[in-house]
């Protein structure tokens, strides 16, 4: 029986995405192999940031490599060619006796797209990139943050509101809650997604928010990226519930540069990390720099942005987000508060996706 591209591929692509999210900044990769009798011999996932790949889990299930004489792997990114936290794949599938290697998507380092394939290449192995662009979206949207992240300078925003079937993101008086338990879920899931959550201070001050992560399965120890320029936040962060459930080290707070020497002896005397940076010109941070500030200074590749509005309409208004997801509660009315009027204001998507979740509806936007 031939092998049907199509359905390994779709099954590679299922795979990878039960390692969500736990690849954190790599991607997630899933493989397949076949025997030179076109009979499925192994299967493999990367499971965990920073070890084994999905080429190597799959090799290492095979017991016997004479299995290996002739036979195809299907892998969904092109084999990787540098050494990083593990050895390069694209060297270690050379040195076997595989007789073709199928990718679905090029490796999107500009510095190392090709050579992957160059290696296997060169060592007498065939290898063919399979075109397919409905595999290729579901890829792309399976692995947006880590595409747009190795082209990127600046930390990846993935950015989330929820929204009152009245179109409010709180309640004048009250602190409630507008998504569905399942909603919710699925929102602590892509908050373990991402490297730091980014608030703005009146959300701080006004909800004392843990914004850990609360989903059995993922770790709660997730950095918070407070944007304050006043220090308004000196007052209550040493009570705060960001501190009860994780080390003043995991906390960044982004404050305006003017109140450094001010302020400075009593920053000392706290574990949190104070971060001062210039304002741009009209008296705010320049966000394309703190995203940069983020990655290339902190080690934060990526921010989950939850808000509040004024927050959300400055990364809009700049322009500066990968991902928006909009969580539209079909059953809460609020009457009352701030109303998200940022929808018309965002950059028209490439691609969308939307699903349901408990009584809301999930609509993602990738740019
Ligand atoms: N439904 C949801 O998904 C959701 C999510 C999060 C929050 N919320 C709600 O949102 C409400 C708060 O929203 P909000 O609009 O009042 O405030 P916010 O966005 O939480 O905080 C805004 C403040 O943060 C600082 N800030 C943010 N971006 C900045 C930038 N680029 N440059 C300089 N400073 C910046 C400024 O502080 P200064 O004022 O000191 O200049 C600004 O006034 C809360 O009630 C919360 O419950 C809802």
């Amino acid at each position: 029986m031939p092998l049907d591209y199509n359905s390994i591929f779709n099954h590679c692509l299922d795979l990878a995405e039960e390692a969500y999210p736990f690849t954190l900044r790599n991607p997630m990769v899933g493989c397949s192999i076949y025997n030179k009798k076109n009979e499925w011999i192994s299967e493999g996932v990367h499971k965990i940031y920073g070890q084994a790949h999905a080429e190597i889990n799959a090799l290492n299930s095979i017991k016997n490599n004479e299995e290996l004489e002739g036979a195809t792997i299907f892998v969904s990114l092109e084999p990787c060619a540098h050494q990083g936290l593990t050895p390069s794949c694209a060297q270690t599938l050379a040195q076997l006796p595989i007789g073709k290697l199928v990718y679905l998507t090029k490796d999107p380092n500009p510095l190392v797209s090709g050579r992957g394939e160059k290696i296997l290449k060169k060592s007498g192995i065939k290898v063919e990139h399979y075109k397919n662009q409905i595999l290729e979206n579901k890829n792309y949207l399976l692995n947006h943050k880590f595409f747009k992240s190795v082209v990127s300078d600046g930390a990846y925003v993935h950015l989330k509101v929820a929204l009152s079937k009245d179109r409010f993101i709180n309640q004048d008086g009250a602190t409630v809650q507008i998504s569905s338990l399942e909603a919710s879920q699925e929102m602590h899931k892509n908050r373990a997604g991402c490297e730091a959550v980014l608030i703005g201070v009146n959300t701080l001050l006004k909800d004392n928010p843990k914004l850990n992560v609360r989903h059995p399965g993922f770790s709660s120890q997730n950095k918070v990226v407070v944007l304050d320029p006043s220090l308004k936040s000196l007052e209550i962060i040493n009570n705060s519930n960001l501190l009860k459930v994780r080390e003043a080290k995991n906390t960044y707070i982004f404050y305006d540069k003017a109140l450094k020497s001010k302020y400075s002896s009593i920053l000392k005397k706290s574990d949190v990390r104070w971060i001062s940076v210039s304002f741009s010109k009209d008296k705010a941070f320049d966000l394309h720099n703190l995203l940069r500030i983020l990655k290339q200074n902190l080690d934060i590749h990526s921010v989950f942005v939850e808000g509040g509005y004024e927050t959300h309409k400055k990364f809009i208004e700049a322009g500066l987000y990968e991902r928006v997801d909009i969580i539209d509660s079909q059953t809460q009315l609020l009457k009352s508060g701030l109303k998200w009027d940022l929808k018309s204001k965002l950059k028209e998507a490439t691609l969308t996706k939307r699903l349901k979740v408990g009584t809301d509806i999930f609509n993602s936007h990738f740019y």
